[in-house]
């Protein structure tokens, strides 16, 4: 069962996120696809308002009724909502009035722990609710990072260090076999993840390493974002229509590349995994190499022979429902398998992610254009 300490230490880690921020830094969302870091704030507080005191604590009486437009991401079961690319339009409710609704929602769920209402089920959603506020912090760190990256004077946006060390490259090699996949045993999951399952693998050498951006270097000198063998149709088309040649963050000055790292502006640093690639651009840097990248199956399987958590890895899987995927009843079905159409699984976790939120069954999931997360390549043959 979950407590209040747990909730106030995650409630508490989304507002230190915000520490370096100056007012206006909250508003902006540069592109559909980011969220302005208010938002983030005010739709995780909705996320406890909505699913649990609303439903659950008698007498609840909403902070203001306007903000379920306002902050409903995308559950048609919680109704109308403001339209995703206008989110950093409003600049009301401001800042201070949002910083007041976490705190009321806090207050309550002090109550609503305290009421004594809390079944098992019920700290089920709670830990739900926890769990989306962790990936909420992410999103806020990724989101800023993007929307700050556009001013020319490049803000450092958190103090996190993007790099781990750098290892030596090993290929680890499985068998060819049954595995195991799926989340088993007590503690948190999501419901994509459940519903553990047999699959036949064969043999399969997959690397110790991230692809480093030194490598990736490589691959763009080599002229690697001009041949259309190693790029599938759509990926092709991407890289030519918005004028891709390079990662997300790279910048050519005087010949050497910099890059806008959370601390600012940076020279490459060439021993760090390359970062912010997106699907398209990983799968055509392992065609490059000769090689592939792994299934999320494979990924699963040997994950406990490799470090990993500093990337997202790009899997070669489809983001699809495991045999036996149930959905939730009700809006809460909605959170993840809506979702499961058009997009990739990654793998593993990043330097943004929150402390306590990786499992190597975590399916995360993204556009095979999406860029903006820290997202690498683990090759695999
Ligand atoms: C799993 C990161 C793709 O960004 O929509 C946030 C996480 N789910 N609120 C997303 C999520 C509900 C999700 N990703
Ligand atoms: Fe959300």
């Amino acid at each position: 069962m979950v407590n209040y300490e747990q909730y106030l230490e995650i409630r508490a880690y989304t507002v230190n996120l915000c520490k370096h921020l100056e007012n206006e830094d909250f508003v902006i969302q540069a592109e559909e696809f980011v969220s302005p870091a208010k938002w983030h704030l005010a739709h995780t507080t909705w996320f406890f308002e909505a699913f649990l005191l609303k439903e659950l604590l008698a007498g609840y009486k909403e902070f203001n009724p306007h903000f379920n437009f306002f902050f409903n991401s995308y559950y048609n079961g919680k109704g109308d909502r403001t339209a995703r690319n206008i989110r950093g339009l409003m600049t009301r409710p401001t800042v201070s009035e949002v910083m007041q609704y976490r705190q009321y929602v806090d207050e309550a769920m002090q109550l609503f722990f305290d009421s004594s209402a809390i079944n098992s089920q019920i700290s089920d959603l709670i830990e739900l609710g926890f769990n989306h506020e962790q990936q909420h912090q992410e999103l806020l760190l990724t989101d800023l990072k993007y929307n700050l990256s556009l001013n020319p004077l490049y803000p450092s946006v958190s103090d996190r260090e993007e790099y781990p060390k750098a290892e030596t490259h090993d290929w680890i090699t499985s068998e060819e076999g049954i595995y195991r996949i799926g989340f088993q045993g007590g503690g948190f999951s999501y419901d994509n993840e459940m519903g553990r399952h047999q699959v036949y693998l064969h043999a399969f050498s997959i690397s110790s390493t991230l692809v480093t951006n030194a490598d990736y270097l490589s691959f763009i000198v080599d002229g690697g974002y001009q041949d259309h063998n190693l790029w599938h149709s759509e990926a092709w088309a991407w890289i030519n229509n918005e004028k891709i040649a390079k990662p997300l963050y790279w910048e050519e000055i005087d010949g050497e590349y910099m890059y806008y790292t959370l601390n600012g502006i940076k020279p490459l640093d060439k021993e760090a995994p390359v970062a912010h690639i997106s699907y398209f651009e990983a799968a055509a840097y392992a065609a490059w190499k000769g090689c592939r990248l792994p299934t999320e199956f494979e990924w699963e399987a040997a994950s406990n022979r490799f470090n990993w958590g500093s990337r997202w890895e790009w899997t070669n899987s489809s983001y699809l429902p495991y045999p036996n995927f149930t959905k939730a009843p009700g809006a809460i079905g909605e959170y993840n398998g809506k979702f499961m159409i058009n997009q990739m699984v990654l793998r593993g976790a990043s330097v943004a992610t929150s402390p306590g939120h990786s499992r190597n069954t975590y399916r995360n999931f993204f556009d095979t254009y999406a860029r903006w997360q820290f997202s690498g390549i683990r090759l695999a043959k």
